[in-house]
């Protein structure tokens, strides 16, 4: 029997604070007029001092768990796509794995940038269309006010910080992911970096004061290669689903630059009223601007049982890549077991979490005293 992937559960997490443009204006040399203008961004969120890509991605994991018939525990797989990893080790998606007590769940962070969270869908939906899983979790989540240089303003507007999942399950029912093309040109990896921090450049003094832990970009050659890429790659994904332009209800591009929305649809010759467009109230959020978007469009009725989406998105690499889906609405709904469940189950793996480490500590201390008592005998 064929299997398919479904996305069944969507949900996202932004955080408290906004930051409009007019507020900008007051550190930044740059107008309200010229960011709208030139970027189709109002505002961003920021966030504060406890928000980080792990809580973020958190929040929006357990939101997106609500309309699903399956909790936590019953997830084989989280793929959390970000360019603002907590640490570079360990990964974000394993932080992410014990706060929401996926007890049962491999994790791993998936770098693509904004391109992130299409590929970590289609991986996720390989996984499961091979049969090799069941429930996967996919995450984008960033905190890129944290590597905004607030000095540069051709990319201090553009940026901000949130967080989109969407939980996919096995089905034999058709639809659901239908097709993905990926693409990478390495070639334009200087267009937009963030140079040190890794093991190329290791933070130091000299990184610090050179600024190269904050976001660099070549914002005119990113738009050219954005607007060439947009289009092509819609065309692809939607061809290799055997489905014509004509059938596609909606497209959900990775909000970067209205301008740049524009000019695919221009491009595709289709409507913008086709396109979900969002960046106005989110800024670019990177891995988490296509989740953000479609939580929207959902939320705004938009997405009908049946439809066809484009999926399509780039980055930083460079890299690209668009997927087309077919929107199924999940027959399955939570039973009150399972929401009667959710509530304690955070909770419960807190509780969890904390234990395990204690019991290591402890472990520790047996081990420590063992080894020591042993040298002492061979002494
Ligand atoms: O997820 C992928 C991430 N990146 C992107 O998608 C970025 C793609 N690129 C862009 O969106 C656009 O290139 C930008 C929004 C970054 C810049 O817009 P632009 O229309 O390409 O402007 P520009 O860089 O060509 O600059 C035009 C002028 C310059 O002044 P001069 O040299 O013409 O006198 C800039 O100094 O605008 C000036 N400028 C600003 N003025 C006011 C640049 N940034 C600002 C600013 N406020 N924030």
């Amino acid at each position: 029997m064929d299997r398919y992937a479904h996305v069944t559960g969507w949900g996202i997490a932004t955080p408290e604070r906004i930051l409009s443009n007019e507020e900008l204006t007051q550190f930044v040399d740059t107008s309200d007029e010229w960011i709208i203008s030139r970027t189709g961004i109002e505002q961003r969120y920021i966030a504060g001092p406890g928000e980080t890509t792990a809580s973020l991605a958190s929040q929006a994991a357990c939101r997106a768990l609500e309309p699903t018939n399956i909790e936590a525990h019953d997830l084989d797989l989280i793929i959390l796509a970000t360019s603002t990893p907590e640490h570079i080790f360990p990964s974000t998606a394993s932080l992410v794995q014990d706060e929401i007590g996926a007890i049962r769940a491999g994790a791993f962070d998936l770098s693509a940038a904004c391109t992130g969270f299409i590929y970590a869908l289609n991986m996720a939906a390989q996984a499961i269309r091979t049969g090799s899983i069941e429930n996967a979790l996919v995450i984008g989540s960033e905190t890129l006010s944290r590597y905004v240089n607030w000095d540069d303003r051709s990319t201090c507007i553009l940026f901000g910080d949130g967080a989109g999942a969407f939980v996919l399950q096995a089905s034999d029912k058709p639809g659901g992911i239908l097709s993905c093309i990926m693409r990478s040109d390495g070639s334009g990896a200087d267009l937009l970096s963030l140079p040190a921090g890794g093991s190329k450049l290791p933070a130091s003094h000299e990184t610090v004061d050179r600024k190269q832990h904050t976001i660099q970009m070549k914002g005119r050659e990113v738009f050219r290669f954005a607007t060439r890429v947009m289009a092509s790659a819609t065309r692809e994904a939607v061809e290799e689903a055997g489905l014509q332009l004509e059938d596609i209800q909606l497209i959900i591009p990775h909000q970067a630059n209205k301008r740049i929305i524009e000019s695919a649809a221009r491009g595709l010759r289709m409507p913008m009223d086709r396109f979900i467009l969002n960046v106005n109230r989110y800024g670019n959020t990177s891995t988490a601007s296509i989740p953000l978007a479609f939580f929207e469009a959902m939320d705004d009725g938009r997405i009908h049982d049946g439809d066809h989406l484009v999926l399509v998105g780039f980055g930083a690499g460079l890299t690209w890549g668009a997927l087309a889906m077919q929107w199924i609405e999940p027959v399955e709904k939570p039973t009150r077991r399972i929401q009667r469940r959710r509530r304690w189950i955070r909770w419960y793996s807190r509780i969890r979490s904390f234990i395990r480490r204690v019991l290591r500590k402890i472990e520790g201390l047996i081990w420590g005293a063992k080894s020591h008592s042993r040298k002492d005998s061979n002494e």
